[in-house]
């Protein structure tokens, strides 16, 4: 509850008299309820009456106590905390690559409101299946809000946000079935060549992380950092986790969910209680703002990493998150980020996923939340909001500021309506000089840092990885099993071979089922717990 709601609250009740009492239950429209038990009969076996307004508010509004679960990251937990900059990026000052205020003075704090997520399922499903992490900021600086929305892996599975959907479809549940099947998966995943490196890390151990305070995050997406002259350069930001990075392996994963299916939300919620508050420190890639011919990759394609040997994670400050949510409907549920919340200094790279994020966001919380779902508290940034935007459901309140003309809501205007800002800095101002076309980029390279990665590995991992490929695979036509060999292959001979032979020996009558699953018995590892630690990447 707010300040104001507080205040009406205690003001409706003083003017209702018998609900003057803080704790008498009432209606919402402040009628005392004095009998909360029995419905309105005829004799007391009824039947119900209708015009029973109290019951009918009670059961109406139950009945639209949920609103549409995200597509994506439905199952989530969040907390609050507040971000603290360094003031330097690396050994330089932050205002030779941004003008954002909120990282230029050292120990400068912004409030922050963290959400973590899985992907694929919904609301209440275990929190120990195979899915990318979502690992999403809300930072409430003084210049409006900025989202940072990103993911515990690196990398992303497409590079085009045209496919997004279709991704998404062959890992959720089959439409005639409603169960999540590899041989869906795999069918896309064949015919998606530039996911082999996401691929790699979902089915090893990084793809179940232990918890979500043990877990890094990234950006993902390529951004922009501005300076004052208006320059820019391009930018990957990293969370580093202060508590270790934990991952499960199927066999572990499987135990923990046999027995709690919420663990990664109460791990986080617990600690917070006790005081032990999880940190991250954020750090930043940057290159200079071309398409760098001299790399065997697009700098914009999410599907790869910058190797880190030439482009070092320089810290910009730290997050601390040391607040639980009050209500978890009201902040967890109904928060809503989005890749276009960005504040000056920050930019947008050209990025072609990045730009189908941006549209994506805010047009699903328009229909999941509602139009007016940036005066909600959580959504609402703790700055000064002015615009011309009016009405619509469920509008709280008008945008404006106390003293200037009620009767202006347009601009511009001489009567006393709102005003343009002044600029901060010069604008940047791209210069683009090409044909607009469909096509992939030129530099795909899809398969060579997936294969660096199965090598990079440790064996533990290299295992976990075979294994849950093999039976998440092994049901698929045979037509599928052989394409992913081929691609297998082409990342790393012996990552192909591997899976060909776990395939040839895998029992033909595995079942399908969730992703990665050792349902059928075969070959479960027990991981020592010792193997479960990672090193960060
Ligand atoms: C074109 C590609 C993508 C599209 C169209 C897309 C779309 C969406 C949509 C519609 C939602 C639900 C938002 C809501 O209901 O509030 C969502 C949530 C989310 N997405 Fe994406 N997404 C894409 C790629 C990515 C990538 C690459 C990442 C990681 C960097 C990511 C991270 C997240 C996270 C963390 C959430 C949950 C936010 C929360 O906790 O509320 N998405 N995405």
């Amino acid at each position: 509850m707010n300040d104001d709601q507080k205040k009406q609250g205690s003001d409706n009740g003083k003017e209702n008299g018998a609900a003057a009492s803080e704790n008498i239950l009432t209606t919402r429209q402040g009628h005392p309820v004095t009998d909360n038990q029995n419905l309105r009969t005829v004799g007391n076996r009824g039947p119900a009456t209708l015009e029973n307004y109290q019951f009918l508010e009670k059961i109406s509004h139950f009945d639209r106590e949920r609103i549409p679960e995200r597509v994506v990251h439905a199952r989530g937990a969040g907390a609050h905390g507040y971000f603290e900059a360094y003031g330097t990026v690396g050994n330089e000052p932050v205002s030779k690559y941004t003008r954002a205020k909120l990282f230029q003075e050292k120990g400068k704090r912004t409030p922050v409101f963290v959400r973590f997520s899985s992907v694929i399922h919904g609301g209440h499903s275990p929190e120990t299946l195979r899915d990318p992490r979502g690992f999403a900021t809300k930072f409430y600086t003084e210049d409006g809000n900025w989202d940072l929305v990103g993911n515990n892996l690196k990398v992303f599975f497409i590079r085009d946000a045209v496919k997004f959907p279709d991704l998404v479809h062959s890992f959720k549940p089959d439409p005639v079935t409603n169960r999540q099947e590899g041989q869906r998966i795999f069918d896309f995943i064949s015919n998606t060549p530039e996911a082999m490196h996401m691929i790699t890390f979902l089915f090893s151990p990084w793809g179940i992380p232990a918890n979500y305070r043990q877990m890094q995050g990234s950006g993902v997406n390529t951004y922009k950092w501005i300076n004052k002259e208006g320059t820019g350069v391009l930018v990957k930001y990293h969370w580093e986790p202060k508590q270790d990075i934990k991952n499960l392996t199927q066999a572990q994963a499987e135990e923990v969910q046999g027995k709690n299916f919420n663990h990664a939300t109460q791990d986080l919620y617990e600690a917070i209680e006790r005081g032990e508050f999880p940190e991250w420190e954020l750090c930043l890639q940057i290159m200079s703002d071309d398409e760098h011919p001299e790399l065997d990759f697009d700098p914009l394609d999410d599907t790869k990493l910058w190797p880190p040997d030439q482009f070092p994670f320089l810290p910009v400050g730290k997050m601390v998150l040391d607040r639980n949510p009050v209500n978890y409907f009201a902040e967890v549920e109904q928060v809503a980020f989005g890749t276009g919340v960005l504040v000056d200094g920050l930019d947008f790279s050209d990025d072609k996923m990045l730009q189908g994020r941006t549209f994506s966001y805010s047009d699903t919380q328009r229909h999941r939340v509602g139009t007016n779902y940036l005066q909600l508290p959580i959504n609402a940034p703790k700055t000064h909001v002015a615009t011309n935007q009016r009405d619509g459901q469920m509008a709280y309140h008008q945008d404006m500021v106390p003293g200037t003309n009620p009767h202006v809501n347009y601009e511009p205007s001489s009567l006393g309506g709102l005003k343009e800002a002044t600029k901060s800095g010069k604008d940047h101002e791209p210069e683009y000089h090409a044909k607009l076309v469909r096509q992939k980029i030129d530099r795909t390279n899809d398969f060579k840092q997936a294969g660096e990665r199965f090598r990079m590995f440790e064996d533990w991992e290299r295992d976990d990885l075979i294994l849950n490929l093999v039976n998440t695979l092994a049901p698929a036509e045979k037509h599928i099993r052989e394409k992913m060999v081929e691609q297998f292959s082409k990342c790393d001979e012996d990552y192909g071979r591997r899976v060909k032979e776990g395939l040839e020996k895998a029992s033909a009558a595995i079942e399908p089922g969730p992703i990665g699953s050792t349902q059928s018995g075969e070959g479960v590892r027990q991981a020592e717990e010792e193997g479960t630690k990672a090193k960060p990447y």
